[in-house]
């Protein structure tokens, strides 16, 4: 009942929100001329629903209620806040992403600030509520889909405009997580279309330390990993803006990284010398290589122990036997 009124509320808004940016003065002004100046086409702003929330404090509240939607849902929804006893728009002046579920239901917002300040965040997203379960969502799914089904590959990107920039790109079999790290549950959602999750993040260590922590779930869940980093401070939508559809697809083809072997390389270089820390790396690795499941792929597991057992400069069938502790 209120997971209803939870989507119907949503459809509402992101009509409203779309409407506003594509047909009245201040969301084209403001909005849209914000998007064209960052190179996103009609189309994919369509395709997307993107919307712009105007700078009035309660401008959709009052087309909200005029509609009987009630205070309660509004900001249940987090479309609304209740401040000083009134009632006022939580996205005010921003640009609207529309999350939507693997049906193509709304199911919550991200809310892009126009210019980035240090006093307001620079995204807002919808709480948790009924329907809106971060652990769960990833970002244009509805829409990628068919075409990991397809390609049989998933590309993970951190951020909605990097998934819009790649569907514009044709590069459409692409999610976002919003740069946390990967839950179980999104992990299983990939599953349900392909083995294969290619993440694509940019080289910054907080990126990559988010990713490498849902790894181990990944491979427990059966997932081939592999990685590509952006590079010089880029990230999917600003370098592929740099340098174009053609070059991007051919930098993301040759830049493939098998993610486990990523990982070994990143701790042995943080262990340097150290022989305690490249211990302890030997073990981390065993354990990370026990989680891929034995029974369905005893061919993969061998074949990364012995290339680890050679990064790590060990003998291989000791390694096989730590590898074997874990399980
Ligand atoms: P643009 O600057 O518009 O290109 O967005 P971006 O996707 O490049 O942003 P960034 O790389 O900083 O962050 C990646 C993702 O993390 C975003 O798409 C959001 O989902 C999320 N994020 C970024 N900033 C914030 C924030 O201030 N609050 C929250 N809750 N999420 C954020
Ligand atoms: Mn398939
Ligand atoms: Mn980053
Ligand atoms: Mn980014
Ligand atoms: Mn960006």
């Amino acid at each position: 009942q209120l997971a209803d009124s939870l989507y119907i509320v949503n459809g509402f808004a992101q009509q409203y929100f779309s409407k506003v940016l594509l047909e009245e003065e201040e969301g084209q002004d403001i909005g849209l001329s914000y998007l064209k100046e960052r190179g996103f086409t009609d189309t994919v702003i369509r395709k997307f629903q993107l919307g712009f929330c105007k700078e009035a404090r309660n401008a959709f509240v009052t087309e909200a209620i005029a509609k009987q939607y009630n205070s309660e849902l509004l900001v249940k929804s987090g479309l609304a806040a209740m401040r000083n006893d009134e009632l006022v728009d939580n996205y005010r002046g921003r640009i609207i992403f529309p999350v939507h579920n693997t049906t193509g239901k709304v199911i919550g917002f991200g809310a892009r600030i126009i210019k980035k300040n240090d006093r307001a965040p620079k995204y807002i997203n919808t709480p948790e509520n009924e329907i809106y379960i971060k652990s769960r969502i990833l970002y244009g799914m509805y829409f990628a889909r068919q075409v990991i089904d397809k390609f049989d590959e998933c590309l993970l990107v951190e951020g909605y405009t990097d998934v819009i920039s790649l569907h514009q790109a044709g590069i459409e079999n692409v999610v976002a997580s919003g740069g946390t790290s990967l839950t179980t549950e999104q992990i299983r959602l990939v599953r349900k279309y392909t083995q294969n999750l290619t993440i694509v993040y940019d080289g910054d260590a907080a990126g990559v330390k988010a990713a490498l922590r849902g790894l181990d779930m990944a491979l427990e869940e059966g997932l081939n990993v592999k990685l590509v980093l952006i590079p010089d401070k880029e990230d999917p939508d600003s370098y592929v803006n740099k340098v174009g559809p053609d070059a991007f697809r051919e930098f993301v083809a040759s830049n493939k990284k098998d993610f486990i072997i990523f990982q070994v390389e990143v701790a042995l270089k943080d262990a340097g010398n150290d022989s305690q820390k490249k211990a302890a790396v030997v073990n981390q690795i065993a354990e990370t290589l026990s989680r891929i499941n034995k029974a369905e792929d005893f061919t993969k597991q061998q074949d990364y122990i012995r290339q680890c057992a050679q990064l790590l400069k060990i003998e291989e069938s000791g390694f096989n036997n730590l590898v074997n502790k874990f399980i």
